[in-house]
This record gives C-alpha cells, sequence and structure tokens, in this order.
C-alpha cells in the first residue's frame, strides 16, 4: 500500500523516522514534500481577494432549454489587484456563461463558463462520466422566471421554481445565486460576498510572458496561464458543516480561516500519497470529494457539490469573519461562509436543500450514485498483511485461522507476489501453483485479493507495457511523449484512463484467459492510483502531462484513481459475463467511486490519534457516499510501535468498535522481520473502520497473555460475523437510498444538539450506537445516549435512559455499544470458517422493546453474489412486535407472484430485552404450534439477565409470513 518509498531507500527513512519519532515531531518530515497555500500561486490570490471585489453583473436572463441563463459581465475594468501576476486589463472583456438548471427533489445545479463565442483557446475541462445518465431525466423543465426587485435590495432578481417548498434565486447587479424556502428563509448561497473569481484561458502573446510555476525542482509550463476559479458560499440556518474528505480531521470541520484561527491551511483536495500522514489535518491525503454538508437545528440539513478534478482548496469561515462586507441578505442567522477555490475546469455545482440530513444524502445520491451493493463475502472479515512471502505462507495463515477458530473471508497479497512488480503476473518461485491455491481457500468458501496499481513497467519484455505502448495508451508528457514516473517497479507508465477505450482495454486484462493464474475467487485491490509517482511534484504526475482530448492533468487530476478503479470494476464485471457482483478496493476516490467498489483510508500509524481520527474519517466518507470504507491501523509503522500497539491498542478496544461495527475488511500490516507473527485485520466494509489485530505469536513467551488476546480478537470477530445479516440490510439500503451504513449520530437525532459534533460514538444504521475509546486502559468512559428513547446494553442487556450522558465502566473485552430501543436487529449466532458457510444457517431477532413495549426492523437477504436483485430475487422482510405478538411480512415489491429468490433458513431465538412482563410460552401461527420461553439468557455474554426473554426454537421460516403470539 501506501509505499512512498523505494524498498532499498525504505531502511534508511525508517531509521529517519524512528528519530523522529523520538523527537515526537514525525509530522514535519514529510510537510515539506507538499505545497502550502501559499506556494500554490492560485491558492495565495484567492485568499487574499477582498469580500466585495467581485464586480460581475448579471444580464441577458432568459429561459432557455427549461434552464435559466444568463450573460456576466464586469462592470468596470478588473480590479487593479497588485497581486494579480499579469493583470488582465489589456485582455477584451469576455462574458461569462450562467445556467441554472432545477431537478427532481429540490436540486439545483448552477454552471458557469467561458462563453464559446468569444473563441477561448481550448474547451475547459467538464469531468465525464460521473453524473449517472439517469439524473438528466430529472431535469425540472422550466417554463417561467419572475423577475422582481426583493426587500432591501436596489437591483432586480429572477426566480425561478426549484420544489414546492423552494425556489431558487439570480439576484442580478452584484450577482447572487441562492436558494431559499418559497418566499423567505435563506438556505443556500453563492458570492453573496462577492469573491467570486474566474480566471479565463489565454495564449502567450507577448514575448517573455512567464505563466511557469516552480515547486521543489520540478517545473509547470501553465500554457494558458493561470485558470483558477474561486467563490464563496454560505449555508444558513448552519451550527456545522462536514463532509469534503479526505482529510485526517474531525467530523464537524473546524474553521480554517477567521478571528482565533492562526497561520492555518485550508481544507485541500489534492489527491496524493501521503505516507503516514498527520492526524487532525486539512492536508490533501488519497481521495478528493468536493461535497459539504451543513446540519443545523433550526433549519436542518443542506448541501453544496462542485463537481471539479482539478486541485482545490476550502476555507470554512470561523465567525466572526468580515461578514459585513458580504451583500444584505435577509436571513442570516448561524450562517457559515466557505471559500471554494480550484486550479482549473468550471464551475458545475449543485445546491440540495435537504432538509433532513437523510434527504440530503439521496439528493446527492441522486447526482452520482448509490453504493454497489458488495458481495456478500466483502462484508466480513479480511486478512492481510504485507506480506505473504509464499504460498506455504498462505498456508500456514489459512490453517492457523482454523487452528484458532476465528473466521475470515478473505485474504490478501501485496504487490511482493508479483514477477518483478508486473501486475497480473506471479512469482512462479514463490506461487507456483496460484490456481490450485485459490481453489483451496476457496474449498472453505474463502477468497483471495491480489494488487493491481495503475504504473506498468516500462520493461520491453512485459507484453502489457508493449502493448501498451504500441496502441498509445499512456499519459504523455508536456512534450508529448510517452510520461515515464518512478514507481515500485522504477521506470513506469501510467495508462490513460480518461479515455474510455482505454478504459476498456484495461478490463480486459481481468479475463481469465489474459490474467493467467486468476480464479473466479479472486478480486481486486487497487493501489496508488492517484496517482503516485515517486519522483514527481508532490510525489503524483505533473499537472502539464497531457491526456485524451489534449485536458492537462491538472484539469482532472483528482479522478484519475476513480476511473482507474471503474475500469478495473468494469473488469470483474466483464470477467463474469455481468453476472458476479465485482469487488475492487481503491485508495484514490473521488464522487461516483462508491458505485465501483470500496475504499480504505490508507497508510496511517498503530497509535491512539489515528485510531480516534478514523471514525470521523469514515463517518465523512459514508455522507459523501461512500459507505464502504475501511480505515486500516497499524499500517507502517510496527518495527517502531509494536510495543506500543500491542499494550495499547489491544485487541480489546481498539478492535472492537470496528469489528462490532463494520463489515469487515482487512488491511495489511507489515511483517515483522524474523518474527514468527501473523496479523489479523479486521476491516470493515461498509462503513467502518478497520480494525486491526496483530498477534505476535513468538514475541511474548507469555502464553496466558496470548491465548487471552486470542480470544479477545476471536470473540470480536464473531460479534461482527453474529451481525452481517443486519450489516447487510443496512448495505442494502445504502445502496437503494445512499445513507450510509454507520452514521453519525446527528443523522439518526437531527434535532438533539448535543450529538452534532460528537465523533466519537456512531451508530451503524438506525439501531445500534457504538462509543470508541481512544485512550490508553481507559477504565470509564463517559457515553452520550441521545433523548427520547433507552438503550440495551449490546452485551448484558442492561438499559439505559436517554437523553444522559452515562459514565459507565469499561472492560478490556468490549466497547460500550447500544441497541436503541424500539428496534429489531437480526443475527446468525453461530460461528463457521467463513461468511459463505453460515448461508443457510438460522437466525435470532433481537428486539428491543420501547415504552410501548414494542420494536420494529427488517431483514434482506440475496445470494449475495449475482445481480438477480436487481430483478426482484431477494427476500425483504418487516418485522413488527407490538400487544404481545410478532409479525413478519414481506416488503418486496411483488414480483407477479413468482418467488424468484427463497432461503430455508428459520428463526432458531429471539430474545426480547426490556422485561416483557408475565410470559408462559408463545404460540407460532399459522402453523399453531407453540415454543417455549425462558428469563435469559443473552447470547453475547452468556449470565442471565431479568431483563431479557427468549423465545427458544420457534423455527418458521425466515421466507414465511407468519406470527408469534406470546402468552
Ligand atoms: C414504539 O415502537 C413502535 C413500533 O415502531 C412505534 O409505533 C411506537 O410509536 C413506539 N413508541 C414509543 C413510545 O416510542
Amino acid at each position: 500500500m501506501a509505499k512512498t518509498m523505494t524498498r532499498a531507500t525504505s531502511l534508511l527513512v525508517l531509521t529517519f523516522l524512528l528519530l523522529l519519532l523520538f523527537l515526537n515531531s514525525v509530522s514535519s518530515w514529510k510537510r515539506d514534500e507538499f505545497r502550502t497555500c501559499n506556494q500554490t500561486p492560485f491558492c495565495k490570490r484567492a485568499r487574499s481577494r477582498k469580500p466585495g471585489s467581485c464586480s460581475l453583473f448579471a444580464t441577458d436572463v432568459a429561459i432557455n432549454d427549461g434552464d435559466l441563463i444568463a450573460k456576466l459581465i464586469p462592470k468596470k475594468p478588473r480590479e487593479e489587484n497588485g497581486e494579480d501576476e499579469q493583470a488582465q486589463e489589456d485582455e477584451p472583456i469576455k462574458p461569462l456563461l450562467l445556467r441554472l438548471s432545477a431537478y427532481q427533489n429540490g436540486i439545483l445545479r448552477l454552471k458557469i463558463d467561458e462563453d464559446p463565442s468569444f473563441d477561448p483557446p481550448k474547451k475547459r475541462f467538464e469531468v465525464p462520466d460521473v453524473i449517472l445518465p439517469e439524473f438528466h431525466n430529472k431535469k425540472l423543465w422550466l417554463q417561467s422566471v419572475s423577475t422582481e426587485v426583493i426587500d432591501g435590495d436596489s437591483a432586480p432578481s429572477s426566480i425561478v421554481y426549484l420544489s414546492d417548498d423552494y425556489e431558487a434565486v439570480l439576484r442580478h447587479d452584484p450577482f447572487v445565486v441562492y436558494v431559499r424556502k418559497k418566499g423567505g428563509d435563506l438556505v443556500l448561497s453563492m458570492n453573496s460576498h462577492g469573491l467570486f473569481d474566474f480566471e479565463q484561458l489565454r495564449t502567450k502573446k507577448k514575448e517573455g510572458e512567464d505563466w511557469e510555476e516552480r515547486f521543489r525542482g520540478h517545473t509547470d509550463t501553465r500554457p494558458y496561464g493561470p485558470q483558477s476559479i474561486s467563490f464563496d458560499v454560505s449555508f444558513y440556518g448552519a451550527d456545522f458543516v462536514y463532509g469534503i474528505p479526505e482529510h485526517a480531521s474531525s467530523l464537524a470541520l473546524k474553521p480554517s480561516r477567521g478571528p482565533g484561527v492562526e497561520d492555518s491551511e485550508p481544507y485541500r483536495l489534492f489527491n496524493l500519497d501521503v505516507f503516514e500522514y498527520i492526524h487532525d489535518s486539512p492536508f490533501g491525503i488519497y481521495g478528493s470529494i468536493p461535497f459539504m454538508i451543513s446540519h443545523g437545528k433550526a433549519r436542518g440539513t443542506s448541501g453544496f457539490f462542485w463537481l471539479n478534478a482539478a486541485e482545490m482548496q476550502i476555507d470554512v469561515m470561523g465567525s466572526g469573519w468580515d461578514a459585513e462586507s458580504g451583500i444584505s441578505l435577509p436571513s442570516s442567522q448561524n450562517r457559515i461562509d466557505t471559500l471554494w477555490m480550484s486550479e482549473a475546469g468550471i464551475v458545475d455545482a449543485f445546491f440540495f436543500v435537504g432538509p433532513g440530513p437523510k434527504d440530503v444524502v439521496s439528493q446527492y445520491a441522486s447526482v452520482t450514485g448509490t453504493p454497489a451493493m458488495p458481495q456478500h463475502f466483502a462484508t466480513a472479515y479480511h486478512q492481510c498483511r504485507w506480506n505473504y512471502r509464499d504460498e506455504e505462507d498462505v498456508e500456514n495463515v489459512d490453517s492457523k485461522f482454523d487452528e484458532f477458530n476465528i473466521p475470515y473471508d478473505v485474504l490478501w497479497l501485496d504487490i511482493e507476489h508479483t514477477d518483478g512488480k508486473k501486475y497480473f503476473t506471479w512469482d512462479r518461485m514463490l506461487f507456483p501453483n496460484p490456481e490450485e491455491m485459490q481453489n483451496k481457500l476457496a474449498a472453505k468458501g474463502r477468497h483471495m485479493v491480489t494488487i493491481v496499481d495503475p504504473h506498468i513497467k516500462r520493461d520491453e519484455s512485459f507484453h502489457l507495457h508493449k502493448e501498451a505502448t504500441k496502441m498509445g495508451h499512456y499519459v504523455k508528457d508536456a512534450t508529448g511523449k510517452d510520461y515515464d514516473g518512478w514507481c515500485w517497479p522504477g521506470s513506469s507508465s501510467y495508462p490513460d484512463m480518461l479515455n474510455p477505450e482505454i478504459r476498456s482495454w484495461w478490463a480486459e486484462k481481468f479475463s481469465f484467459q489474459n490474467y493467467v493464474g486468476s480464479t473466479p475467487s479472486l478480486y481486486i485491490w487497487n493501489d496508488m492510483n492517484e496517482p503516485s509517482v515517486f519522483n514527481g511534484p508532490e510525489v503524483t504526475m505533473p499537472r502539464d502531462a497531457l491526456h485524451y482530448g489534449g485536458v492537462e492533468h491538472r484539469e482532472l487530476h483528482n479522478a484519475y484513481g476513480y476511473y482507474f478503479h471503474m475500469a478495473t470494476s468494469n473488469g470483474l464485471l466483464k470477467r463474469g459475463d455481468g453476472k458476479d457482483r465485482p469487488f475492487v478496493l481503491s485508495r484514490a476516490f473521488f464522487p461516483g467511486s462508491q458505485r465501483y467498489g470500496a475504499v480504505w483510508t490508507g497508510d496511517n500509524s498503530a497509535d491512539w490519534d489515528h485510531l480516534r481520527v478514523s471514525v470521523p474519517m469514515i463517518l465523512t466518507l459514508g455522507l459523501t457516499g461512500i459507505s464502504f470504507s475501511v480505515e486500516v491501523l497499524g499500517g507502517s509503522m510496527e518495527r517502531v510501535r509494536r510495543e506500543d500497539l500491542i499494550s495499547g491498542i489491544s485487541p480489546g478496544r481498539g478492535v472492537q468498535p470496528m469489528i462490532v461495527t463494520q463489515p469487515g475488511y482487512c488491511l495489511r500490516s507489515r511483517n515483522l522481520e524474523g518474527d514468527e507473527t501473523w496479523t489479523l485485520t479486521e476491516y470493515s466494509s461498509r462503513t467502518m473502520t478497520r480494525m486491526y489485530i496483530e498477534l505476535i505469536i513468538k514475541e511474548r513467551n507469555d502464553l496466558s497473555w496470548r491465548e487471552r488476546n486470542t480470544e479477545l480478537m476471536r470473540d470480536a470477530i464473531h460479534i461482527r460475523y453474529m451481525l452481517l445479516p443486519y450489516f447487510y440490510t443496512l448495505f442494502r439500503e445504502a445502496s437503494s437510498s445512499g445513507v450510509p451504513v454507520v452514521r453519525p449520530l446527528w443523522m439518526e437525532f437531527p434535532s438533539d444538539e448535543a450529538t452534532f459534533s460528537n465523533d466519537e460514538a456512531f451508530m451503524v444504521g438506525n439501531s445500534l450506537l457504538v462509543q470508541g475509546i481512544y485512550t490508553e486502559r481507559a477504565k470509564h468512559a463517559s457515553v452520550y445516549l441521545p433523548g427520547g428513547q433507552s438503550w440495551y446494553d449490546l452485551r448484558t442487556g442492561i438499559a439505559y435512559e436517554g437523553g444522559v450522558t452515562h459514565k459507565l465502566k469499561v472492560l478490556e473485552e468490549s466497547v460500550p455499544a447500544f441497541q436503541k430501543s424500539g428496534t429489531i436487529v437480526p443475527r446468525k449466532d453461530r460461528f463457521r470458517r467463513s461468511s459463505t458457510q453460515m448461508v443457510n444457517d438460522p437466525y435470532t431477532l433481537v428486539i428491543a422493546l420501547n415504552s410501548s413495549l414494542a420494536a420494529e426492523g427488517e431483514l434482506y437477504i440475496d445470494d449475495g453474489k449475482s445481480f438477480e436483485f436487481e430483478q426482484g430475487a431477494y427476500i425483504h422482510r418487516h418485522f413488527l412486535f407490538s400487544d404481545g405478538k410478532l409479525i413478519s411480512s414481506n416488503i418486496a415489491p411483488s414480483t407477479s407472484g413468482k418467488m424468484l429468490f427463497s432461503s430455508d433458513c428459520v428463526v432458531e431465538r429471539i430474545i426480547l430485552l426490556g422485561n416483557y412482563p408475565g410470559a408462559k410460552s408463545a404460540l407460532i401461527e399459522p402453523a399453531n404450534h407453540k415454543a417455549e420461553v425462558e428469563l435469559g439468557p443473552l447470547s453475547l455474554q452468556g449470565g442471565r439477565s431479568p431483563n431479557v426473554l427468549t423465545i427458544r426454537k420457534p423455527n418458521v421460516r425466515i421466507t414465511d409470513d407468519w406470527t408469534i403470539k406470546i402468552l
């Protein structure tokens, strides 16, 4: 994974790291490899602009093709701004074109670009293949525009319909775009502080004009001059803003400018391979999603998304920031102002009105897509390490899991399995029989993942390189030659994934015939796809490298990894004739990545700070569409921190929140040199954190220590496997609505202010709350449980009151986790070697009663691997407990009486939490037989609890309608 260093130098760097660690300043060594805002001319320029400096006004406003269009024209010659490089006064004044379109569900789209009738030197880049084709069918054809002078304004405004409750307004002079409730409160605005700026493309006229930029020995030729865009966006009725991953920072975004914020950087969105990134930092890392969400008690939730793939920088202004300089718009209570800056591209922005948190994520998903439904196995536990040496090593690890009675579903192979870092090949000395190796795992229901990165080794004997060269499939450098950069294999070139033909060519490489040694149980992992280039500026490709259609790398940089992920995922799809759901994990991402697979949060380190920040990082990814994400702990520095890891991030702690909560993913940790080790990495698919556990078998002679830790890990992983039916149901919800599997508390409790900035606890679906523990050897935890319901401890069944912060004792073997009253959670409690072997196992239903002794929940099941669910081949049940009766009913839409998917699974146990009074037995209808009822136990922990009631062996089929009445 994220190895920014070549192996040759890694020893050196490690030593260096060690040194720095002792100095306790790990962060400083890499910081100067990356640009700050001040070293980035467009960012520095945009940040220095004064509110009100935009002089554009809207003219020629009309309805055209169902959109509101206008021209933006500067009122006076461009401001003499001393800091502007190459003042543009002598350029003719060229208008910009503005287009506002309305879509279903209250979505406003705003585009601003250069006017083609003034012959710009080239077309600016508009990101293709991100917006869903279906989205275009949701356009509302605007018929009319009303123009009026809104109270307090001196100039007219044009108003168009957005939904029954909302309307969009274009204020003409100065130009401002905003969304408001009909005739009332504002939701979102753009340019209300007059910071909008749009640098138009230029061609060199004068000799000696120098637009080049230099950074650490790299020169960017910038043939079209500066071409950045910046503007302010305000969120009204907002208490906090969230989103814009990926940063290792808090869930609620801290101000990056304003009173009290010193020397702070804007949040940077620029996909970079940042080895051992620092926590609590706005620096850009592997992926970028320019989508921000605001939430407030008064107005609810809204969102703003800018589809733009160039480097972006975003400031969140603290309160008290120069607010007076804005244009006075009505209602500005609790406004949060932000400044958006991008190096290139166009304005293609979307305003989402909400008003609830789930509305906003669904509105965003209607533009960029919902997450793909993963294969069931992918939601279980994955095992990885860098590196599995050979087939024997793989076999050993595999059998250790069986010996220790720990289930796992996937084993991962990093780059060392290849022949000289040439992807799609095997080192035949170490892996002589890859098919046989995969088949052995497959016999236990297990899968394998191999790594395939975008850098292709420039080796004349490598067929892939020969073919790519011959066909002209590589990205070109600024002079038009195949770009040659340094990565794992040494000298490498990168396929131009922007080109759809090259993506199909790439996809073909995954056929069983082309990928020799692959079998149907093999899936793929894309690393280094930012793209990482060791000798490139900021460890990536030069901005003036050239892609398909003359697009400069600067324009699409943040989407390169997305297109690569897409091509790989399509390859797996083709390989299985479109029948098998792909599984591809990617490090780089962009809006839309959720349609192609999962992502992980890269190379962090095994310390408490990274464990802590993994929760907001994954919650943020979920909010911005990427519900299937994974966190790796212990990514890179185990050699240094082994002791910390063992004593600090003990399996009972670091690991538990993830395991309990996530559908698992794994990632690798490094092998400890010379030690006989094995590594368990739990990962959570979908939304959560991955967890990582390292068991050092020989490291400690203390046998009881080892056994104890093995037991803790086994328990944690068992809990995850028990919850797989619940997770899979949540994945289905995410893939139909965009609502993430793992959610910030405020998404479920949007009017409970105590939850708004809480990112230590989170919800798994609507039913489970997990409180992470982030300090070493904590004995107590303060847990806030949202009000309006009570909460049952997942292990003991003990009920806690909501609306209160509880100080709870915490044990080594668990983190606090609770089931919300009024919910029903489906489980499978029997342990197998892998999730695949649990298919026919019976279910347990856990009913957490609310104060009216009622609860409800859902269960979704399909074949776990094909796309037949899209034709209705699935089971979707609704469970309702009320008036002493549990009713199971179908909620899948009718498939004209035909059952396209069926299951023989039964319910073997029903657990009721919450003192159900006076139960003696249970009557099952329509079968008309009785089942036994007993007090306790709660099988997670054993012990009997007076407020737990168990209905034993009702043995009703999961596919059938039935009622169970407590007598
Ligand atoms: C309890 O749950 C039932 C079923 O969801 C619901 O209809 C009822 O309103 C809930 N009662 C309370 C007090 O929350």
